[in-house]
């Protein structure tokens, strides 16, 4: 049986989007760009030969103000909440042979409610694979998915540091720590880039909740350091990557709001990080012309208000120079010839099927490497002592458990990330076609029982409680716990039969508080995108040996974690104690350390050594019976605390030993320095332990690193409340000319208060169960 869709996406977000801005009275305003009627000659910027900068130069010299507004503002109205394709796209100058910039979301897949594409795992997934490779496949697919949609931007890839799991976007982020962010950041870059359109990282900088985002309520206090060391640096490293775009945020840094930040656009990403692409603003995240585009954004999104008319008004105060708004125009132009948009435009149309049984195959393998076995006891049983998992030859019936194994199978998280599945394999159908190939009955109940729960439970051989979550962008949760109801079927499984496997089908971890110890295994699926029947099934029975290894730490209980009193709060206390660096700080030991996943087999490390003055060496045995990959994780231990500094996913052969060679790049270990007010590394030895967590054990090697810099010299420190919003008076003038820009900024923060309906899921009702 497969998952047919019957319900196409509803766009209800959009539509409360326009209710709200007929309550709110306000009228369409979006400024019409007329073209210059002149005939014109593109053949001067049309020629490839020529630099993309030169390309841009010449046909900015062509254009009226109209046409320099069309290419730098969205065309949504105000009666479409994002539209009026895609996600949102600008208006193009057929005079003079510009196409329209068309953004489809990111990050895992075709969003916007597309149909026809691939559902791939969320990007907590691929930060749970440890491996830039695959992450340069996934970008590439879902560009290629993107072009043949006709779209030339994915509004990819996230780089959020995932700082808090009570975060609604929280499965959108590819971990807590930013090597790993940024590695697979610069990675999904090249991806898309080699499907010849634009990727934009986003959302800068230090967005990490949506509580009163956009609004001033969503105001944060974080230090020039911990912006720098933690959320900063993966901005760099897709930038070195040569990003085409970036997304300034809907957070707003003391007092001042990212889309107007100076320091942020301006300083870090073009003067620290040589950023050449364009910035664009999150949808409705710019709040005012002067203040924006003196700050360094480029391109207004969805709508255009801020830089059309207005814009040019500005200009002929003196507010802003032609000559910035010149460069906001070659900014985008530019990136636009350099990324191939313009010579080889995608010819894609909004309808078409772009999915396939390769991009199935690559979603089913990265769903597989990225599920984490976070525990696999030994338990006993009828038939003598089992580790839980795998289906070994003792399992004849499972015993499947939960709504989420059924109708409730989450394969993405809600909001602009939502993907929508065409088909999607529950964990039902999953286990069941699987169990049909060699004789294991596959049992099932919602769980809406208690006593089915139980009788399932006692008459099966192996038991899978499968319990789902689901969070969504534009809300944050109070908690991270299951469900009463969801609590009580996994302590009833656990009453009636010792081998019980929990999966978590959650946007991150989940507080087992009260019950935790008594599971004995433990699989964490995360949101594993439409093959996550399969995976889970090629898990489950042993056929790929898990190797996903947990890109975030997973605390004990909410109450322990970094952040738990400054989350809902106006400043970032931990400081660079994000994730397991703030456990580390603060001495306390989660239920699971960033990096730990478990494997069918085992790998011991037992010798590292330097091999130069970045890298090292580890010898890993892998000392079970079965082939398995491991992540071979390197930590710089720096003041007592331990920190990413190089990984290695490796597949090893059982028996076998193999050297493991990992780099350290100076961008893991640079540190924020006061007085150079850049990004170093002193040059000295640093101690480098090698371990399968952050809080493992491991050899040790010492490090004799050379002074290195990551970035330029950033000149001017911050001060926030005046860096970028300018002069109040000018703002006000910039909000009563474009009320209706101003008023959708305001909604998308109001939104955020009551969260986005849960999109319906494609699913049929099990109709076969035996
Ligand atoms: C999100 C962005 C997204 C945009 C367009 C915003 O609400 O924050 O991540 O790309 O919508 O859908």
């Amino acid at each position: 049986m497969r998952i047919i869709p019957h319900h196409l996406p509803t766009r209800t977000t959009a539509a409360l989007l326009a209710a709200t801005t007929v309550l709110l009275g306000s009228t369409p305003a979006i400024a019409q760009h007329t073209a210059g009627t002149d005939p014109v000659d593109c053949s001067p910027w049309m020629t490839p030969t020529v630099t993309p900068e030169e390309r841009a130069d010449r046909v900015i010299a062509e254009m009226t103000r109209e046409e320099k507004s069309a290419v730098i503002t969205g065309m949504a109205a105000y009666l479409q909440g994002w539209g009026p394709e895609f996600a949102g796209r600008t208006h193009g100058v057929e005079r003079l042979c510009l196409p329209p910039v068309k953004f489809t979301d990111g990050p895992a897949g075709i969003g916007n409610g597309a149909s026809g594409i691939t559902q791939f795992p969320s990007h907590l997934n691929l930060g749970a694979t440890f491996d830039p490779g695959l992450a340069q496949d996934y970008a590439a697919a879902i560009a290629t998915e993107a072009r043949g949609k006709g779209a030339n931007a994915v509004a990819g890839p996230a780089i959020d540091i995932a700082r808090d799991p009570r975060w609604g976007r929280f499965f959108e982020s590819p971990g807590e720590d930013p090597l790993l962010v940024g590695d697979l950041g610069a990675a999904e870059v090249t991806g898309t880039r080699s499907a010849g359109i634009m990727g934009v990282a986003k959302h800068l900088g230090a967005y990490t909740r949506e509580n009163g985002r956009n609004t001033d309520a969503s105001d944060v206090t974080v230090d020039e350091k911990t912006l720098q060391e933690i959320y900063l640096k993966p901005f760099g490293r897709v930038a070195d990557a040569g990003v085409s775009s970036v997304m300034c945020s809907y957070s707003q840094l003391s007092g001042t709001k990212n889309c107007n930040n100076s320091y942020l656009m301006n300083q870090v990403l073009r003067g620290q990080y040589g950023f050449d692409g364009f910035t664009v603003s999150d949808w409705y995240g710019q709040h005012n012309t002067v203040a924006s585009a003196n700050a360094g954004l480029d391109m207004q999104m969805p709508d255009s208000c801020f830089y059309s008319d207005h814009l040019w008004s500005t200009v002929d105060s003196g507010a802003v120079s032609g000559d910035r708004v010149d460069t906001m125009v070659h900014n985008v132009l530019a990136e636009m010839f350099r990324s191939g948009v313009v010579d080889s435009p995608p010819t894609g149309t909004q309808d078409a099927v772009v999915t396939g049984p390769g991009h199935r195959e690559l979603a089913r393998d990265i769903a597989a490497k990225s599920m984490v076995l976070l525990r696999n006891d030994t338990v006993p049983t009828d038939s003598g002592e089992h580790p839980v998992l795998p289906v070994d030859d003792s399992v004849h019936t499972i015993g499947l458990i939960g709504s989420g194994a059924g109708r409730d199978a989450l394969g993405s998280g809600g909001g602009s990330g939502h993907v929508i599945a065409d088909d999607i394999v529950t964990p039902f159908e999953g286990l069941y076609s699987r169990g049909a190939g060699n004789g294991t009955e596959v049992h099932y109940t919602d769980g809406n029982y208690l006593p089915t729960v139980r009788q399932l439970a006692e008459n099966s051989d192996l038991v899978v409680v499968v319990m789902h979550r689901h969070i969504t962008e534009s809300v944050d949760n109070t908690d991270f716990r299951f469900g009463l109801h969801q609590r009580n079927i996994i302590r009833t499984a656990l009453e009636a039969n010792n081998r019980v496997v929990l999966v978590t089908n959650t946007g991150g971890p989940v507080d087992l508080d009260g019950y935790g110890d008594d599971v004995p295994a433990v699989l964490a699926a995360f949101y594993p995108g439409q093959e996550y029947g399969d995976a889970l099934a090629d898990i489950i029975f042993g056929d790929v040996n898990p190797s996903g290894h947990l890109p975030v730490t997973w605390p004990l209980s909410q109450d322990q974690m970094p952040t738990t009193s400054s989350f809902g709060s106006g400043a970032f206390t931990e400081g660079t104690g994000v994730g397991y660096r703030g456990y580390q700080w603060q001495s306390i030991t989660p239920r699971w350390w960033f990096g730990h996943g478990l494997s069918y087999t085992t790998f011991t490390t037992d010798d590292v050594r330097t091999t130069g003055p970045n890298s090292v060496t580890a010898t890993v045995t892998n000392t079970g019976d079965r082939h398995g990959d491991t992540v071979v994780q390197a930590y710089a231990v720096r003041d007592g605390i331990r920190e990413l500094a190089g990984y290695s996913r490796v597949g090893i052969a059982p028996g076998d030993t193999v050297d493991v060679d990992i780099t350290i790049p100076d961008s893991a270990l640079a540190r924020w320095d006061e007085d150079a007010r850049q990004l170093v590394v002193p040059g000295g030895p640093v101690e480098v332990i090698v371990s399968d967590s952050a809080g493992g054990d491991g050899p040790s090697t010492t490090l004799m690193t050379t002074q290195s810099v990551f970035g330029a010299p950033v000149p001017e420190a911050p001060t926030w409340a005046t860096v970028g919003n300018g002069d109040p008076a000018q703002e006000q003038e910039d909000r009563m000319a474009c009320k209706n820009s101003a008023s959708m900024a305001g909604f998308i923060g109001m939104a955020s208060y009551f969260g986005m309906p849960q999109k319906e899921q494609a699913w049929t009702p099990v109709t076969d169960n035996p």
